[in-house]
Order: structure tokens, then C-alpha cells, then sequence
């Protein structure tokens, strides 16, 4: 098919939920994507801080070839080898004893509020069920994370809600102090808001949450769904501000592009769920429990982490020289390659001037563009990068 054809079609038969750029990808080999006339593009999107590993990485691919050969689905009625591969893996390398696997970002965040209401009812009462989320938070599109979610545009339309959610400003810690009460069963927050504009927050301010959550007896659920697997710079962002959460969610980057999702905790909280409690058909299916592990195991074996460190260092100071050069740059901020630049002008110009050169971004929010490239991407990259922005920017 060509690819106006293919746009009409899509357009005909798939439901408007996605405002797609006009072009139709069909191939992707590292931090590289070519579009079905040949164009080549640097891809600083990666599906959305997914393919952290780049595209098409030959461990994942060697993986999930493998397993497609010997068995692709057996419901969590059976034992499977990649499943516990997986779990002893996470767990190791995490602050959790015990892994529930899913398939989205979404998903693995509804399990959490399910375990975390689970475990207060039994240990604390049943009129402790609220779970403090921030404001411009994201948590996913299901009707609990939609109202995690600490913006109304995602939840507009789709009352009523489910009840037991407070909003509180993110980094302010007086106002989360305040908004604790007898009914409060934990606190939900990413370490850094992703769709929310990659906003960072103070250098203290996860472990004076961990703090607030430990004085009042209460659970620290970390959304790690767009931070984890290496994004920020270490395995998962909690590990930067030097606490250990009671629950945390994964998702995107897990399988490097295998839809993945997983909620891991410690055992004192995962004990609350017993059979019956919880699942999920896919949840842990073997193709996707062994690109999963191939994925964690090479971010863990080979110095990807350290690179996303370096280049994303890199990557900041190139652009704070950008910023000094146009002044349609209000701020440049990031850790790790979760990297943002807010503007005083509308993102989409820039973003569809970069397309037309042969560079992917997107927007967290109408101003900010947001660059989650992926963490194998070299300084030649990003000077590559540099040179399309500086162009998009220019006269504006
Ligand atoms: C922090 C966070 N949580 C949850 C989600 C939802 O993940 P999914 O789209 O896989 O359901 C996202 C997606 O962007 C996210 O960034």
C-alpha cells in the first residue's frame, strides 16, 4: 500500500483516539526509523520512552525468536521459565520481594491501587482508601488511572469517577502533610512527571514523602512506567533519591517495545493479594516475559545506564547553548535522557519542523518539547539533533 492510502484507510477504520503525525514508519534499527518512502529519521521518541535499547536490538529480537519457537501462551495456570526469569531478576535489582505481571502502564498501576487498598483494609480498617496523587500527574487511561491522574482534560467526560482520590500540588510537602487524614491508605507519585512537562522535583522531596508516608503509616507507591529501566540514569528513579517505595508500577521501556507491565512490592504488602485476588490472562506471557528479561539483563550487563548518564549530560549542556541562541527557550531541565525544553511559543511548530528534517520529538504539554531518545544514542546524535532544533527555531 502507499502511504496515502494507508493514512485514509487508518483514518476510515481506526477510532480518532490518536491525532497522528502524516507519516507512516516501517522499519527501525537502533536510535534510527525509516518511513515507507525511504525517509530516514533520528528517532528521539523511541515509541515514547520505550525502546530504550534503540530498535530491533538483536538480544531482544535473538530472545523473542527463540521463545516464539518453543511456546507463545499458557494463561497463569501453568508455571513458565521467562516468567520466574523475569521475577527473580526484577526482584534482585529492585526494592521488591514479589513481581505481578501485566501488560501496560495503565494496568500495573490499577493492580497497585488494588494491592494497596487490599493491604489497609486487612491491616488498617476499612475506612482507609485514599490514595493521594499530585496534581499533573499521569497514571494512564483506565477509569482508576484517569482518576489517579491529577489533570481534569483526561478525565473530562467520564464521571463519575471512583471514589477515594486527593490531588495535592507536586513538590510541595506542606500540602501533602495537609491532605493526609485517618482515611488515607498511601501516596502515588512518579519520581519525575513525565506527561506532566518532565517536571523534576527537589532534591529532597521523594525521601521527605518516603518520610511523610513512614510517620503516618501509610504506603509510597513510585510510578516508574515512563522513569524505570535505565530512563533517568539509574535502573529505576527512586534509587536517585536514596529510599526504597512499598509498591512500584513498570511498563514501556520493560520490553523495549514488547508490550509489558508489571507491579512489584514487598512481601509484608504482597501477601494481601492471594489467589483470586488479582490477574490478568496475558499478564506474564512467555514472549513477553523473554524480551522483558533479555531487555533488563542487557541494561543491567552492558553500560547503557552509564551512557544515558554521559550523552544526557551532554545532551543538556548543547541545549542550554540552544537556549542562549533562541529566545523562544524558557527552560531547559532533565535528568538522565528524560530531557525537556519549555517555550513561549506553541511546541507542535517545532515538532512538525523537525519531522519535516528528519528529527522525531514530541510535547509533555502544549509548550514543552520532550526528548526521550534512546539511552544508546551518541554526542554525534545530539549534535545532529542540535542542528535540525537550531534550524526549526530559527526566525521565531
Ligand atoms: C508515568 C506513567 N504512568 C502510566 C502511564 C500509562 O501507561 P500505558 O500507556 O502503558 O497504559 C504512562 C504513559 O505515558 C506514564 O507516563
Amino acid at each position: 500500500m502507499k502511504e496515502q492510502e494507508i493514512i485514509a484507510l487508518a483514518d476510515q477504520n481506526i477510532m480518532r483516539t490518536y491525532k497522528r503525525f502524516p507519516v507512516v514508519l516501517t522499519k527501525g534499527l537502533g536510535q534510527k526509523v525509516w518511513d515507507i518512502k525511504g525517509k530516514e529519521y533520528l528517532d528521539f521518541v523511541s515509541g515514547i520512552a520505550v525502546c530504550n535499547l534503540g530498535h530491533s536490538h538483536p538480544g531482544v529480537i535473538a530472545a523473542l525468536k527463540e521463545q516464539i519457537d518453543n511456546l507463545t501462551h499458557v494463561s497463569n495456570l501453568y508455571y513458565t521459565q521467562p516468567q520466574t526469569q523475569l521475577a527473580k531478576l526484577l526482584v534482585k535489582n529492585s526494592f521488591a520481594d514479589k513481581v505481578f505481571f501485566c501488560n501496560s502502564g495503565a494496568e500495573a498501576n490499577e493492580a497497585a491501587i488494588k494491592l494497596a487498598r487490599k493491604y489497609t483494609h486487612e491491616k488498617l480498617g476499612d475506612d482507609k482508601f485514599e490514595l493521594i496523587t499530585m496534581k499533573d500527574s499521569f497514571h494512564g487511561r483506565t477509569l482508576a488511572t484517569i482518576t489517579a491522574t491529577g489533570q481534569e482534560k483526561f478525565q473530562f467526560g467520564f464521571t463519575p469517577l471512583l471514589e477515594g482520590f486527593k490531588y495535592v500540588p507536586f513538590n510541595d510537602l506542606l500540602a501533602l502533610e495537609k491532605s493526609i487524614s485517618g482515611k488515607t491508605c498511601g501516596v502515588m507519585v512518579e519520581p519525575i512527571q513525565g506527561e506532566g512537562g518532565v517536571v523534576i522535583p527537589d532534591g529532597n522531596y521523594l525521601k521527605e514523602v518516603r518520610a511523610i508516608c513512614d510517620k503516618h503509616n501509610i504506603l509510597l507507591i513510585v510510578d516508574e512506567v515512563q522513569t524505570g529501566i535505565g530512563r533517568t540514569g539509574k535502573l529505576f528513579a527512586y534509587e536517585h533519591a536514596g529510599i526504597e517505595p512499598d509498591i512500584m508500577t513498570l511498563a514501556k521501556a520493560l520490553g523495549n517495545g514488547f508490550p509489558v507491565g508489571a507491579m512489584l512490592a514487598t512481601d509484608k504488602i504482597a501477601e494481601s493479594f492471594t489467589p483470586g485476588n488479582h490477574a490478568s490472562t496475558f499478564g506474564g506471557n512467555p514472549l513477553a516475559m523473554a524480551a522483558a528479561y533479555a531487555t533488563v539483563k542487557i541494561m543491567l550487563e552492558e553500560s547503557i545506564i552509564d551512557n544515558c548518564r554521559k550523552v544526557g549530560a551532554y545532551f543538556l549542556e548543547q541545549l542550554k547553548k540552544l537556549q542562549l541562541k533562541h529566545k523562544i527557550i524558557n527552560e531547559v531541565r532533565g535528568k538522565g535522557l528524560m530531557i525537556a525544553a519549555s517555550l513561549n511559543i506553541e511546541a507542535a511548530e517545532i515538532i512538525n519542523k523537525c519531522l519535516e528534517k528528519g528529527l522525531l520529538i514530541n510535547s509533555a504539554g502544549s509548550r514543552t518539547l520532550r526528548f526521550i531518545p534512546p539511552l544508546i544514542i551518541t554526542n554525534q546524535d545530539i549534535d545532529r539533533a542540535m542542528e535540525i532544533l537550531d534550524d526549526a527555531m530559527e526566525g521565531k
